[in-house]
């Protein structure tokens, strides 16, 4: 009896998270869009060249050089996350990652919005290069 209130609570508290990630979603007003953005650059050993080039430049310092996460330069206490991994806490979609990467993730953290410090084409070569380095056959 104790365990199917247990799970029954679960499954409401899990209901609760989703109401609210979609009411976050809705209330961002882009994210469904980012969602299903494409990205326009296409995965050729060119651009992936240039976004490894450009990670290096402006990612590296606090994703890691190998993007693993917490590189050298990362602010303390800021844990900048593996990128290489398929855990993504702001979306897996190309287009999420690219809203992230665009806008940061808000107010007061390190992930500062790149917006007008790299232009876009960059922003799709470095995605492109962190699904070379990612796992294989990842959904997007
Ligand atoms: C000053 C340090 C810093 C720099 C520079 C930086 N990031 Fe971040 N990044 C962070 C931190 C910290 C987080 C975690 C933010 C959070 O979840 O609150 C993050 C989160 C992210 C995420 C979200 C990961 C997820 O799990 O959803 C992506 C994608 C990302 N960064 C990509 C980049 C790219 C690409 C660059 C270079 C153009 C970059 N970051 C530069 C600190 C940095």
């Amino acid at each position: 009896m104790r365990r199917i209130s247990k799970l029954f609570m679960s499954s409401v508290m899990l209901a609760g998270a989703t109401l609210v990630a979609v009411g976050v979603q809705a209330q961002g007003g882009g994210a469904a869009s980012a969602t299903a953005m494409k990205s326009p650059v296409p995965p050729t050993p060119a651009s992936i060249t240039a976004g490894a080039a450009a990670y290096k430049k402006y990612c590296a310092f606090c994703h890691g050089p190998q993007a693993t996460g917490n590189g050298p330069l990362a602010p303390e206490g800021s844990n900048p996350p593996d990128l290489t991994d398929a855990t993504w806490s702001h979306g897996s979609t190309d287009g999420e990652i690219h809203a992230v990467i665009v806008k940061g993730v808000g107010e007061g953290s390190a992930m500062v919005p790149f917006e007008g410090k790299l232009p876009d084409q960059d922003i799709w070569h470095i995605i492109n290069f962190l699904r070379s380095i990612g796992p294989k056959g990842a959904p997007r």
